[in-house]
């Protein structure tokens, strides 16, 4: 899809050719109010009245979510007017622009429309910019054209249509608006990655699998990689990673991706430059391992990889877009798998920073291929350390599937976090990691126990993960609830890649 941008300050003249410009449609917003303003107004002009009458018939109320696509326009280049509602003007947050854009890309991708202009963009949102409202739209659209369709033994015959849109921005918004649109785009790329690794069927994106796609990433976006196998995992002394790995015929693989924006982190701009470390999960499906999983809904275990994609899409992302400071990805990736040679309940295993664990269920695996990741971390003196992992069934409980869990024990990296995911609208919400919890992790033979029991799941399993992170900023994001879908609508969502990517566009300006 090509999109472009253009400026446009309606009823100040020439509409800087909005006016003649073919298109098969424009895309106009009319509030409850149903007094027409901006684009719509000058379309009115143009067309003699055209939408002011299709308003006063009764068939444009102005509704937030109503659509009314015009045809067989004249007296303007579009052949088209789509008309939407946006409900009322002192009312229109971001909320209400997400739905009438979803609103008018369904209309258009349901059409035969091959070029739309668009200008909602311009509309005016409450507490938001016209570069959120252009970045807000391609991710919008990108989600809906979004289909996972490589497994399918047919190729997908229903071709789209939709090829070119073209954005109105007021000229002031214009610099910002085209920035945005280059990172609506790598993000949308980005979460496509994503999408794909995590729908792609476990016998297929095994761990072997990322390692080939971390070294394909390298190749097309200038990262350096390294993709370590069980020898030089071994080498390293990461006792608790390899201990979940054991058990499953597939070979564990180690990746380390790094992109290098900034400057080295070397000489007179020591700690200036030092890198943000993402670690995302990699376990390509969780079976419970010994500590086996009931069978319903088994096959969605192979999202326990939705961390590591994250990772990989966000590093995309990053090089889209080239921002200008160094990240670093980092991807333990197994199976979690029952075998006579798997590790056990009762099982006591040591973790590359030497700290013991008595492992008391083995579907707590998540955590133990994570630590060693946190500990290797350290070697890069990092500015922070992000984990991103499908860790917990106890935070869908807590938080269900609208926000992800965020744990850390550093306000500031917890407020730009925060601020990240609302400015992405990728939302998250802060849980606790008081040390008080840790009791819960005290095991009679080892430093740790795997678990913490069924109180507060998820703060127990960050409180494990905090026990190695403690030489860095970090924090910690559990997706469980947040990185697919399940039912009909069966998919990964691709989040937190907008969250992430925010963020760490957000670093790139201090
Ligand atoms: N990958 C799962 C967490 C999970 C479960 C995510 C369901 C999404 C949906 C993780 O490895 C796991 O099994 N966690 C256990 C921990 C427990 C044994 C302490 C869980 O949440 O049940
Ligand atoms: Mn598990
Ligand atoms: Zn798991």
């Amino acid at each position: 899809m090509d999109f472009s941008i253009k400026a446009c300050d309606w009823s100040k003249g020439e509409a800087n050719g909005f006016l003649t410009g073919k298109s098969d449609v424009i895309v106009l917003g009319v509030f409850e109010a149903q007094t027409l303003t901006g684009a719509a107004r000058d379309m009115d002009v143009a067309t003699k009245g055209l939408i002011s009458r299709v308003v006063k018939a009764g068939d444009m109320s102005g509704r937030a979510g109503s659509t009314l696509l015009v045809p067989e326009v004249t007296g303007i280049g579009a052949s088209r007017v789509l008309l939407v509602g946006l409900g009322k003007q002192d009312a229109f947050s971001q909320k209400a622009y997400g739905e009438a854009v979803r609103a008018a890309w369904r209309v258009i991708l349901g059409s035969k429309i091959g070029q739309a202009t668009f200008t909602l963009a311009q509309l005016p949102i409450l507490e938001r910019t016209g570069d959120w409202a252009v970045r807000t739209a391609v991710l919008a659209l990108r989600e809906l054209t979004y289909k996972f369709t490589q497994m399918k033994s047919k190729p997908d015959n229903g071709a789209r249509s939709l090829k070119k849109i073209v954005f109105s921005v007021d000229s002031a918004d214009e610099k910002a608006a085209k920035l945005a649109l280059k990172q609506g785009v790598a993000i949308a790329n980005g979460m496509d990655l994503t999408r794909d690794l995590g729908n792609l069927p476990p016998n297929v994106c095994t761990p072997t699998y990322l390692g080939q796609t971390a070294k394909k990433l390298g190749r097309d976006w200038k990262l350096k990689v390294e993709v370590l196998g069980q020898k030089q995992i071994e080498a390293l002394n990461m006792g608790s990673f390899l201990s979940v790995a054991k058990g499953s015929v597939e070979p564990p693989q180690f990746i380390v991706m790094q992109y290098q924006g900034a400057g080295a982190d070397t000489g007179k701009a020591k700690g200036k430059n030092a890198p943000i470390v993402l670690v995302g999960k990699g376990i390509t499906f969780d079976s419970g391992g010994i500590s086996i999983k009931p069978g319903e809904a088994m096959d969605e275990m192979k999202y326990d990889m939705c961390g590591a994609g994250s990772v990989f899409g966000t590093m995309r992302a990053v090089a889209e877009m080239g921002l200008k400071l160094n990240v670093i990805g980092v991807i333990p990736t197994c199976e979690n798998m029952p075998a006579g040679n798997a590790l056990k309940p009762g099982d006591i295993i040591t973790a590359m920073n030497g700290t013991t664990i008595e492992v008391l269920n083995t579907d707590a695996e998540g955590r133990l291929i994570l630590c060693d990741a946190l500990t290797y971390a350290e070697r890069f003196k990092p500015a922070a350390v992000i984990d991103v992992a499908t860790l917990t069934g106890a935070c869908v409980i807590a938080l269900g599937h609208h926000n992800t869990g965020l744990f850390s024990k550093d306000d500031a990296l917890a407020g730009q976090l925060l601020d990240a995911s609302r400015e992405a609208v990728d939302p998250a919400w802060r849980l606790p990691l008081d040390d008080e919890y840790q009791d819960q992790l005290k095991s009679n033979f080892a430093d740790l126990a795997n678990i913490g029991g069924r109180p507060a799941g998820s703060v127990t399993a960050a409180c494990f993960l905090s026990r190695f992170a403690a030489n860095y900023p970090w924090a910690h994001l559990d997706i469980a609830g947040t990185a697919w879908k399940s039912g009909a609508a069966k998919g990964a969502t691709g989040r937190p890649v907008p969250l992430l990517s925010q963020f760490l566009i957000d670093r790139a300006a201090l």
